[in-house]
């Protein structure tokens, strides 16, 4: 994709003569190899691309992937491929398509060690440049297709979001309800889930990167659901929270002040400022209700080709918001002993303010037991 590999570049003074992006094996796979790329389907482990100053990318695909690697380079005109079987004949060909270039752009946040060493060997003439900054910057504003298809991934969350008052059944474990959220997903569209899905029943849900067990629901219990999909490799991230059955006051009041929390956050997105506001607006919100101190975490991060996709927002964050962002808005209470309510939503940054792309109700939802 001739206008993201632009983009890169533009972020890069001076330019590189050559960019190189390569992957090991699941999950060592730099999603920036399709940032460039484009292909819609295919792992393309083991995999590189090398991108140009003026667009152009040679894609070195495995046989395992040669049918998408193809099908992809006729849409795109600036994209070759070369369909590569072994190690050494990708390296007899990163040497010749590199060619010159003595300086080469690589990817410090994602290229594994091991890869390094072994491109070190193919061009020992190169000069290494960390690209790091300058992918995050391009990767962080997305264009009209990438919203469009994170549009579609927060869809399915937010359908998946809507299903799962009707889910919950005295007895069923985390991850059973887990696994019928990912089914649900799956079935609404996506090619998989953006993270390992998070399904806490009571004082499970006061850890915000909990992972499911057979803890099963019961009657008084609150429920922390977060979870994502992807679609056309673009991640979503949607937090929701519900009650089981017994009416337990002080988690209705917790669920009221993270519901504010996040309208504060909300209302205080627009382009030029200091990403901190953000945080600082849910914060606010919660240090004045009994539960001050109760927010544990940032307040949001930009997704993309992965959920946590390079850029984060807390309490100290002077990175400005910018029009084309798409971030999450999560704040949460957590209650040790006891429970928590996290609310997370997907946004695109606009020009006025923001713009919702995930949509299932977020107040309080108290199914009967
Ligand atoms: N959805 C998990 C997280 O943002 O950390
Ligand atoms: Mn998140």
């Amino acid at each position: 994709m001739k206008a993201h590999v632009e983009k890169i570049f533009r972020h890069l003074d001076p330019k590189p003569d050559a960019l190189l992006f390569a992957n090991s094996v699941d999950p060592h796979l730099d999603q920036t190899f399709y940032y460039v790329f484009g292909v819609p389907s295919g792992l393309f482990e083991g995999s590189v691309a090398i991108a140009h100053p003026d667009g152009s990318i040679d894609v070195l695909s495995s046989p395992l992937e040669a049918e998408s690697a193809r099908q992809a380079a006729k849409e795109d005109r600036h994209v070759t491929v070369h369909v590569v079987n072994r190690g050494d004949e990708t390296e007899d060909l990163v040497r010749k398509l590199v060619g010159s270039a003595s300086s080469v752009g690589i990817h410090f946040h994602e290229l594994t060690h091991e890869l390094f060493v072994r491109f070190a060997k193919t061009l020992p003439q190169a000069q290494w440049v960390d690209v790091s900054n300058a992918v995050r910057r391009a990767r962080v504003i997305k264009d009209a297709e990438e919203i469009a298809r994170l549009r579609k991934a927060a869809e399915i969350g937010s359908a998946v979001g809507r299903e799962i008052p009707s889910l919950l059944k005295a007895g069923i474990s985390e991850l059973e309800l887990a696994a019928e959220m990912e089914y649900r997903m799956n079935h609404h569209g996506a090619s998989g889930r953006s993270f390992s899905t998070i399904v806490a029943f009571g004082p499970h849900g006061a850890e915000p990167h909990y992972m499911p067990s057979d803890t099963r629901l019961k009657s008084g219990d609150s429920i922390v659901c977060d979870f994502g999909a992807i679609y056309r490799r673009y991640a979503s991230d949607i937090t929701r929270s519900y009650h089981f059955g017994k009416n337990d006051p002080e988690m209705q009041q917790v669920h009221d002040t993270v519901e504010k929390a996040q309208e504060a956050a909300l209302a205080a997105i627009r382009p030029g400022i200091p990403s901190k506001e953000v945080h600082l607006a849910a914060e606010r919100v919660i240090d004045r209700s009994p539960w001050k101190g109760r927010l544990i975490h940032g307040v949001g991060h930009s997704i993309g080709l992965v959920v946590h996709d390079g850029w984060a927002y807390h309490a100290k964050a002077e990175d400005p918001l910018e029009e084309g962002m798409v971030i999450t808005v999560e704040p949460g209470i957590y209650l040790p002993g006891h429970g928590g309510v996290r609310i997370e939503d997907d946004v695109v940054v606009t020009k006025s303010g923001f713009e919702f792309l995930t949509t299932a109700p977020r107040s309080y939802i108290e199914v009967p037991a």
